[in-house]
């Protein structure tokens, strides 16, 4: 027999309809909103109704994703700072706590890395990734959680990267993986203040920062091969949308989890679809 909780589920008094995957007048702040996965979901979570605070070290891109926001006929907050610098960041929040009163959703979606072999990353370039990858997740969860008052939705943008091997993207692979275990640790210490906290791990989205990684590397050969099990391309919107579910209560009972929006990359565990049919190693 079912113990029964201390507090009745939210679907004891609401029914799961439509309703449920609106944002509406809800408060989030997306980091990395200027271009890419960032700008995509900070417009996706304003078209579902929250009024979204945007901040990005790129001015005028961020600037553009407010201007649409507030088209879209919410309300922004822009913020031109480094992620990595805490005190940019917290001054940022404070800002939106003042403007909006509290916050809903928050989506830790800057980061990135370069390619090149771990033996050849020098002490200021792994500190850069770890700053960039981890440190900002930190950041801005110490900053925003206070101000979720009504409890809220934190959504860490990782990657396939955190969940396999990253060759010539050692650190930033193990950055994205500390970001993932970071989740399950604070999905158990926030869940008391209805907190939820999950992941979204993205391969193969054409983004701008993107452009020209593979290429770059010179380490991923895809003669021959399809990029993904799914015969169709990711988009940002793949993204955008796991991020309007994970900030809904129509994911209310999920927290310390990581949805994998790849294609079926995370599944296949190394196997790859031949162009030509079939399936390699
Ligand atoms: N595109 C993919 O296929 C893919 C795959 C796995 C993971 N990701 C992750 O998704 C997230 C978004 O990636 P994207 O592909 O949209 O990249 P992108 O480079 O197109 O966009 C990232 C945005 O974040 C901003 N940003 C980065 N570092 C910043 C900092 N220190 N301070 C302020 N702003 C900063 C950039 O200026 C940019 O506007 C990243 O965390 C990335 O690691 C992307």
């Amino acid at each position: 027999m079912t113990k029964p909780g201390a507090n009745p589920s939210i679907w004891d008094t609401k029914p799961l309809d439509p309703t449920a995957i609106l944002l509406t007048d809800k408060v989030a702040i997306v980091t990395g909103a200027a271009q890419g996965i960032g700008e995509a979901t900070a417009l996706a979570l304003a078209r579902f109704g929250a009024h979204v605070a945007v901040c990005d070290r790129k001015k005028e891109g961020v600037l553009a994703t407010g201007r649409e926001i507030e088209a879209l006929g919410r309300r922004t907050h822009v913020g031109v700072l480094d992620v990595r610098d805490e005190d940019a960041a917290s001054a940022f929040i404070a800002e939106v706590g003042e403007k909006f009163g509290a916050v809903d959703i928050l989506v830790n979606n800057a980061g990135g890395g370069f390619w090149s072999p771990f033996l050849e990353v020098n002490a200021k370039g792994e500190n850069a990734l770890i700053r960039e990858n981890f440190g900002s997740v930190t950041i801005f969860i110490r900053h925003t959680a206070p101000l979720m008052t009504n409890g809220g939705s934190i959504i860490n943008v990782t990657s396939i990267e955190g969940h396999r091997a990253g060759p010539g993207f050692a650190i930033y692979s193990a950055m994205k993986a500390a970001v993932t275990n970071l989740t399950f640790s604070l999905a158990m210490e926030l869940a008391s203040s209805k907190i939820r906290i999950n992941c979204i791990a993205p391969d193969m989205v054409p983004t701008p920062g993107d452009e020209g990684l593979g290429d770059a590397s010179g380490a991923i050969d895809f003669a021959g091969l399809e990029l993904t099990a799914w015969p169709e391309t990711g988009s940002v919107q793949d993204c955008a949308a796991a991020a309007v579910y994970l900030a809904s209560d129509m994911s209310r009972f999920m927290t310390g989890a990581a949805l994998h929006i790849d294609g079926g990359t995370w599944a296949s565990h190394g196997w790859k679809v031949k162009s030509a049919g079939g399936f390699t190693l």
